[in-house]
């Protein structure tokens, strides 16, 4: 009999995971010698570019008296606070300068240190990792550095075009991410002539198995109701049309495509950007259609609609939220969401009694719905 489960409430402490790489903003948005403000999981930061190009994430606040740092001066190597006129390096916040400091004073300068982070760009976006929490005392500490590199898209050619968009939505990252994995609501919410109808609702059965830090809808032929794989069988034979979707912790969904020697590869996070804002960023790759002008255009139009289809109705929900309602979860349709939050206990968990993390998921599962 299926399982009907009363979502816990969300305690605030364990919302938002420390410990990995997030997105945070558009690598073509940020130009050379300029300063950009961003915020993840609550924390300020102050984000640019060298004059090499590097890019580089500064906590968004001076370690002498708190001045956000945006508003201070870059020379394109170190950032001078708009208050006192300390000087840091950009890219690991080392102190270089205070000004107010006369010659028989020493002060040892370089061993303070603004908050900074590891900064990567990384197919369309800037990077951030966001350690753990840091322990008393930073502000006179280096950084250490990632554990591994940021996220990237799989590509399967070396010659492939991509685009990238981006969408705000006033939920928490849990809704948010929720929502993205969740099947059911395809027929309702992504209408379109173009993508399908209400009445091709049909039944689905998915196989799903568990990944390090996730679970994977194994490998099958794409669902025969959706344009984007109407479109790809003009190329494939719809037997060799294959799609894998990952989703790992904290906030990563993964899809692959493949039909041949052609794929499409997509990459879309939800990022926590304060308690009840997320963001989500969708970055897509592929290789079809390269040579026609057009099409590239009208996939992110597409696309576009889509996620606005989505911006837009978790806004609509984010109004039903504020009533802190009882929600509930049902098999199977939500299964994948139920995962979702006993994968994010476990690595909680993990973490809290240094344990490996414990898989929620025995094993490989079948799940069924009509979407
Ligand atoms: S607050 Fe930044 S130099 Fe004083
Ligand atoms: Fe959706």
């Amino acid at each position: 009999m299926p399982e009907l489960d009363l979502p816990q409430r969300q305690a605030s402490d364990s919302l938002m995971l420390t410990g990995f790489w997030y997105r945070a903003l558009a690598a073509d948005r940020v130009h050379r010698n300029q300063l950009y403000k961003a915020t993840l999981l609550e924390i300020p930061l102050v984000i640019g570019r060298d004059r090499l190009g590097q890019p580089f994430a500064l906590r968004d606040s001076c370690p002498h008296r708190g001045m956000p740092l945006n508003c201070g001066r870059f020379d394109g190597e170190n950032l001078e606070c708009g208050y006192h006129g300390w000087q840091f390096d950009v890219h690991d916040g080392q102190c270089q300068l205070i000004p107010s400091l006369t010659a028989d004073q020493n002060l040892k300068v370089d061993r303070i240190y603004a908050g900074s982070y590891a900064c990567e760009e990384q197919d369309s976006f800037v990077w951030v990792f966001i350690p753990d929490p840091a322990p008393p005392g930073a502000g006179f500490a280096l950084r250490g550095e990632a554990p591994e590199p940021s996220p990237q898209i799989e590509k399967f050619s070396s010659k492939y075009k991509s685009a990238y968009l981006q969408a705000e939505m006033p939920v928490s990252i849990d809704h948010g991410i929720i929502g993205l994995m969740d099947p059911a609501h395809g027929p309702f919410v992504h209408q379109a002539w173009w993508w399908r109808a209400q009445h091709s609702i049909h039944e689905k059965k998915k196989n799903f198995e568990p990944i390090p830090n996730g679970f994977r809808m194994s490998a099958h032929t794409p669902s025969s109701n959706s344009a984007p794989y109407k479109l790809l069988r003009l190329y494939a034979d719809a037997d060799s049309i294959t799609t894998t979707i990952d989703f790992v912790l904290p906030n990563i969904r993964s899809e692959t495509i493949r039909a041949g020697k052609y794929w499409f590869s997509s990459l879309t996070t939800v990022t926590p950007i304060a308690r009840n804002r997320c963001r989500i960023d969708v970055v897509a790759a592929w290789n079809l259609f390269r040579w026609v002008p057009f099409v590239p255009d009208l996939l992110k139009f597409f696309f576009a609609k889509f996620v606005e289809q989505d911006r837009r109705t978790m806004e609509l929900q984010a109004e039903g939220l504020k009533h802190n309602p009882h929600l509930m979860l049902i098999d199977d349709a939500d299964r994948p969401a139920k995962w979702y939050f006993q994968l994010k206990a476990a690595h909680l968990e993990a973490k809290r009694t240094g344990a490996e993390m414990k898989h929620p998921m025995p094993g490989p599962v079948t799940l069924k719905w009509r979407s």
